[in-house]
């Protein structure tokens, strides 16, 4: 297959940032993505509905002209998130989720929840009025090794909240192990996940090819070689608990150039294509659009985007960085290739 047309997909997890710095990425987004789920880990981050009605003014009036693209927003859960705050975010009807992230987990977690347990009104809340809960998938404990968090994580919280809490509906979010995988696979369909290209393109050697290579450092950090294949037949499956949440996620080049290197992979200027690219490498194209425009709006009970978009087989070049208002940016294949066009 050399030209494949599906339905618009949608992203959904993604970084959009802010003010200057958003603007200079959104035309990548609304060229491939018709909605997104757009991350609250700002600085500040947006921990209120009003916070997040503000945001997404702030994205639609950044849009290029003519551009159609919905922002469905979320909320930054933390430990004093209230019950009323969640129903106030339900009956606002643009926030579709709220995401936990683990205290000191990745970029901008700081504010994150300490323990879920303290969470309790908010889930309940939740739970009630479904609201996904979005999970960063990571115990931060110092004992355990970087590699683990994410598949201690499943045992130490994510069984005990699913359990306590018996209709929430979950997103693992950008899942990148095996065990993951088969958590996802046997639980109910309550629970899904979304899965990020740069998982399933590489493996953790692309960190250390030849040197250190910050561009591919990213939180849940790459996995092993075994994990990426569990990843790819998930993807691949047809499976309706599995859809696209590219965790595009731009950072400055002097930010991630550093002693202390941000964690971040900035993928949405090839968000479909790279899927594309994996989905093709393994003969399974048929399966893209499920994938990445059928089963996220299915899980959100959001209906289908109605417009299609063309990929053809045909390779481009992948500029060595891009503007990215003052700064620049590299983005992921940057001097390399990418095997599938969008028309
Ligand atoms: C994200 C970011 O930069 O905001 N970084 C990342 O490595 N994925 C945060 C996140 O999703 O963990
Ligand atoms: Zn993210």
């Amino acid at each position: 297959m050399t030209r494949i047309t599906i339905t618009r997909p949608d992203d959904w997890h993604l970084h959009l940032r802010d003010g200057n710095h958003m603007r200079a990425i959104l035309p990548d987004v609304g060229r491939r993505f018709a909605r997104a789920i757009v991350m609250p880990n700002l600085k500040p981050p947006v921990t209120t509905t009003q916070n997040a009605l503000a945001y997404r003014e702030r994205i639609l009036s950044a849009l290029p002209d003519g551009m159609q693209f919905e922002p469905l927003m979320t909320l930054y859960l933390t430990d004093s998130t209230t019950g009323d705050e969640i129903r106030r975010a339900k009956a606002s009807g643009v926030v579709r989720a709220v995401k936990y992230y683990p205290a000191g987990a990745t970029t901008n977690s700081e504010s994150g929840v300490s323990e879920l347990s303290k969470c309790e009104d908010a889930l309940n809340a939740m739970s009630e009025c479904e609201l996904p809960l979005l999970v960063h998938g990571e115990v931060t404990f110092p004992n355990v090794d970087i590699f683990d968090r994410e598949r201690i994580f499943i045992d130490r919280v994510l069984i005990p909240v699913l359990k306590k809490y018996p209709k929430l509906r979950v997103v693992f979010e950008h899942i990148t192990t095996r065990e993951a995988v088969r958590f996802v696979m046997a639980s109910p369909p309550r629970v899904a996940a979304t899965i990020t290209a740069h998982h399933l393109l590489l493996n953790r050697n692309a960190m250390f090819s030849g040197g250190i290579r910050p561009h591919h450092f990213c939180m849940p950090v790459l996995k092993r070689e075994e994990d990426r294949q569990a990843l790819i037949h998930a993807a691949i499956s047809g499976n309706p608990k599995f859809f696209l949440g590219t965790d595009s996620a731009p950072h400055a080049r002097d930010t991630k150039e550093a002693s202390c290197g941000c964690a971040g992979v900035y993928t949405v200027h090839a968000g479909i294509e790279l899927y594309a690219e994996i989905f093709g490498a393994y003969n399974a194209l048929e399966k893209l659009e499920g994938f990445a425009s059928v089963y996220g709006p299915a899980f959100y009970g959001l209906p289908r985007n109605t417009d299609k978009i063309t990929l053809i087989k045909e390779t481009w070049d992948v500029p060595k960085e891009v503007p990215y208002h003052k700064d620049t940016l590299v983005p992921f294949r940057a001097g390399g290739t990418v095997a599938w066009r969008l028309m």
